[in-house]
Order: structure tokens, then C-alpha cells, then sequence
């Protein structure tokens, strides 16, 4: 088990280059699949559910490699219709493989995935548009048999969330499918944009994406190409909490601030300085942070529920009483425990959390139970007195790349041991 050791105190500074998107970069391994030939992702980022990608495209027969931030994946052979059972524990977003394999192969097998730190993570959605373009799904023992006898059929799908993984699922699923189907209420995540990038790059035939009906005309075949993932935004605003919560500056590079519209209002409400340029963000944070009024986690557009936690980490020490109601899922407060034990006053109740804001944290022996939460963690004890030890770093390896070098240089004081 590993351990970040972080003292605090240090106010974040310099300059530093925004990672891949993980959540654009598990979407594009998947569409790898579809190409039928070698597709290079070049600024993927290196982290653990990307490994656990390429494992399942290994296991589906692809050949895939990782190296400096590039992955190659030749998908020209395809051996195997089953997304191996650890891999789909290991990581619940290889549901998005469902709608590749289906595509490609017209059959899939995989487990049901379980809830997860978040909550549940239901799949009623995905398996009803699938449904929807003629796939037979069944459940046997935990299994999810998926077969489409006559291939998949377009057809018109409405949603009733605009899910992110879903939309993924549907548009994989249907480049490959005959004739056009048409997503209502699809997601506008920039990942949704991304992934259309890409399978257009590979001779497809998508529109809309980023508007909330994307339309999707199946093709006969792709082809591999060479492609680019999007910065991730949630990173981006992962440091910015972090110069929030140090009071220092940064200057984020490769960041898309038209993917951060709806988070770059709430660090200028807690009276940070947002200066964003063509492809880099400047944050200043020296004046004393506010609170936040209300913060709603929304779709997109709206703000990101994975930002939620990182940004709580900043307003425990905003003047004032912020409210923040996280809309998207149930069991996305895991981290306010540990905050409390780092000396914040955070009461949560259902959706709704209200921080009072402290003079300072402490450092304390804290614990990550998901993703954004330990990165939250990780970004209060940047800002806190004295030195705090965080367990369960795993969570935060599956969406950050070398966390202790990333904080480090931005000014932190971070040490991974093994424990
Ligand atoms: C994606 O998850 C992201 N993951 C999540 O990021 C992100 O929080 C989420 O979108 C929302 O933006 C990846 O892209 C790999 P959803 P996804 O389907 O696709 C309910 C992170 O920290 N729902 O938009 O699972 C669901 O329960 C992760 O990087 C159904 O009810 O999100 C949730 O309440 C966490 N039935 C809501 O919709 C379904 O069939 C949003 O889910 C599907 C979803």
C-alpha cells in the first residue's frame, strides 16, 4: 500500500503542462477497436485505468503499447468478444468497451459491474439504447451476454440524463451500424467531442457532438489514424484548487479554457485572479479566498461533479459559508470525513454540503476512498499546517499522473512511501 507524505505551507507557483484526459483517453482506446488497423494516441496519460484499457484490447486480441505518453494499438485481428471479469472490476468505465466490441465484433460478453465509491453506477441506459439498435442482452450469473444476430440497426435514441457514458457507448455502437442513428439529450462533454474527433479521423461519420443531438451515419469500415487527446479539464481544475488552497499562483499549460466556462466564474467568486489565453490559464490567488455562495453540480455545460471535491478542498478556508449541492451522484462526499480530521467544518446532508470556512487546516493521517476525493485530500493538505499522511494514493493513480511530481513542481513538499 502506498502513502503521499505532504507538508503543507508552501504557496503553489511556476508554470506547469496539463495531463491527457483520462476520461477522453478510456472512450478513444475503445474506439481503437473500431479502426481495424493501428491507431496511435499520442499525450495519453499514464495512469492506471489507461493500463487497464490496453489490458482489455491485449485480452480482445489488439496489440498495444504504451510508451511516453503514445499509445499504439493495432486492432486489424480481434480474437475474443469478452472483457476479462478483473478488468471490469478494476475499472467500471470499461463499460464503454461494450459498444466497441458490439460494433466490431457483433457479440460481448462481460461482468455486470458492481456499484462503486460513488455510489451505484447503473447501466439501465446503455442497455436500453443497445437494445434500441437490435442488440439481444441477457444476464446470466452476473454476466452480461450481448449478441446482435442481424447487426446493429440505426435508430433514433433519446435519453433521459444526458449521460457521458452512454452517449460514448451509442456513438461506438453506431459508427459501424446501418444507417443513422440519432442521439436526443446526448451529453456535451468536450470528451464526447473528442472521441468524434478521433472515429471521424478514422472514417466516420459523425455531427453534432458538443449539441445536445449528435448523429451518428454507420459505415461500412474505418481505418487506423493518428490522433491527439484532448487536456484534461479536471486536472486543470485540480490545480487551480490548488493555487486557491495555497494562495499562491500558476500558470497551466495546454489548458482549454473553453472547457473550463463554467469553472473559471466560481475561483473568480472565491476572488482568485483568471487570466485565460489560447491555450494556457494564468491563476492568481494572493487575496484572501470567499465563499461560494451555491455551487451546482450539473451536465455539462455546468459545472463538473468530478471538480466538486477538489474546489470543497479550497473553500474550507474561503471567508463565509459556502453551499455546494452535488446533483450528479448519490455518494460523492466520501472525502468530507477526512477534511474534518484536517480541522474543516463541513455539514453534509443528502445532496447538499455547507462549509464554514476555517482559519487553517491541519495536517492529519487521512485516507482517499475515490478518485477526486483523495485528489481533494491532496490539495487541502497542499494548503494545510504541518505534515499529513494519505492512504489509499491507488485511488489517486487511476486519474493523475505521478501526483507527488506533479505537486512538487508547482512548490509542494510530497513523498510517496510504500507503507
Ligand atoms: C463519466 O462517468 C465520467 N467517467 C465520470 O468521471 C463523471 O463524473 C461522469 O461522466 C459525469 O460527468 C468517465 O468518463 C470514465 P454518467 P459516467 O453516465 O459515464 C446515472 C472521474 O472521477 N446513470 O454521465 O459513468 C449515473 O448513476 C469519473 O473521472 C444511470 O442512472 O457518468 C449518474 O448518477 C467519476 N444509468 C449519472 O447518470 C445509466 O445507464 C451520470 O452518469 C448511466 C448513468
Amino acid at each position: 500500500m502506498q502513502k503521499l507524505i505532504i507538508r503543507g505551507g508552501a504557496r503553489a507557483g511556476g508554470e506547469i503542462s496539463v495531463q491527457g484526459a483520462k476520461n477522453s483517453a478510456l472512450p478513444l482506446l475503445a474506439g481503437c477497436l473500431l479502426a481495424g488497423g493501428e491507431t496511435v494516441l499520442h499525450n495519453c496519460p499514464e495512469l492506471s485505468d489507461v493500463f487497464a484499457a490496453c489490458r482489455i484490447l491485449s485480452c480482445l486480441g489488439c496489440k498495444c503499447t504504451f510508451r511516453d505518453n503514445t499509445v499504439t494499438v493495432d486492432s486489424t485481428v480481434i480474437t475474443d468478444c469478452q472483457v476479462p471479469d478483473g478488468l471490469m472490476r478494476e475499472m467500471r468505465s470499461s463499460i464503454v468497451f461494450l459498444g466497441a466490441v458490439l460494433g466490431r465484433t457483433g457479440e460481448c460478453r462481460l461482468t455486470f459491474p458492481g456499484g462503486c465509491e460513488l455510489g451505484p453506477r447503473p447501466i439501465d441506459m446503455h442497455l436500453a439504447a443497445l437494445k434500441q439498435m437490435g442488440a439481444r442482452i441477457t444476464e446470466d450469473h452476473g454476466y452480461l451476454c450481448c449478441t446482435c444476430p442481424r447487426g446493429l440497426k440505426g435508430t433514433k435514441i433519446t435519453l433521459s440524463f444526458p449521460s457521458v457514458g452512454t452517449t460514448e457507448n451509442i456513438i461506438l455502437a453506431a459508427v459501424l451500424a446501418e444507417g443513422e442513428t440519432v442521439i436526443y439529450n446526448a451529453a456535451r462533454e468536450p470528451e464526447i467531442c473528442d472521441l468524434a474527433g478521433f472515429l471521424n479521423l478514422c472514417g466516420a461519420r459523425i455531427k453534432g457532438c458538443g449539441s445536445g443531438t449528435v448523429s451518428i451515419e454507420g459505415v461500412k469500415k474505418l481505418h487506423g489514424c493518428e490522433y491527439s487527446v484532448m487536456p484534461d479539464r479536471i486536472a486543470a481544475a485540480t490545480l487551480m484548487a490548488a493555487a486557491a488552497a495555497t494562495g499562491g499562483e500558476l500558470g497551466l499549460l495546454n489548458a482549454r479554457s473553453g472547457d473550463l466556462q463554467s469553472v473559471i466564474p466560481v475561483f473568480e467568486e472565491m476572488g482568485c485572479g483568471v487570466f485565460p489565453y489560447k491555450d494556457r490559464i494564468f491563476i492568481s490567488c494572493k487575496k484572501p479566498l470567499r465563499a461560494v455562495k451555491t455551487l451546482r453540480t450539473m451536465p455539462y455545460p455546468g459545472f463538473p461533479t468530478d471538480a466538486q471535491a477538489v474546489v470543497m478542498a479550497a473553500l474550507t478556508k474561503a471567508e463565509g459559508t459556502s453551499v455546494i449541492v452535488e446533483n450528479i451522484f448519490e455518494n460523492r462526499y466520501r472525502h468530507v470525513d477526512e477534511l474534518i480530521r484536517m480541522g474543516a467544518d463541513i455539514k453534509t446532508e443528502g445532496k447538499v454540503a455547507v462549509i464554514e470556512g476555517v482559519g487553517s487546516l491541519y495536517g492529519a493521517n487521512v485516507r482517499a476512498s475515490d478518485l477526486r476525493g483523495g485528489a481533494a485530500l491532496a490539495v487541502a493538505a497542499m494548503g494545510a499546517h504541518g505534515e499529513t499522511c494519505l492512504e489509499n494514493v491507488r485511488f489517486i493513480d487511476r486519474g493523475y499522473e505521478s501526483i507527488e511530481k506533479t505537486l512538487n513542481r508547482i512548490g509542494g513538499n510530497v513523498r510517496r512511501i510504500q507503507s
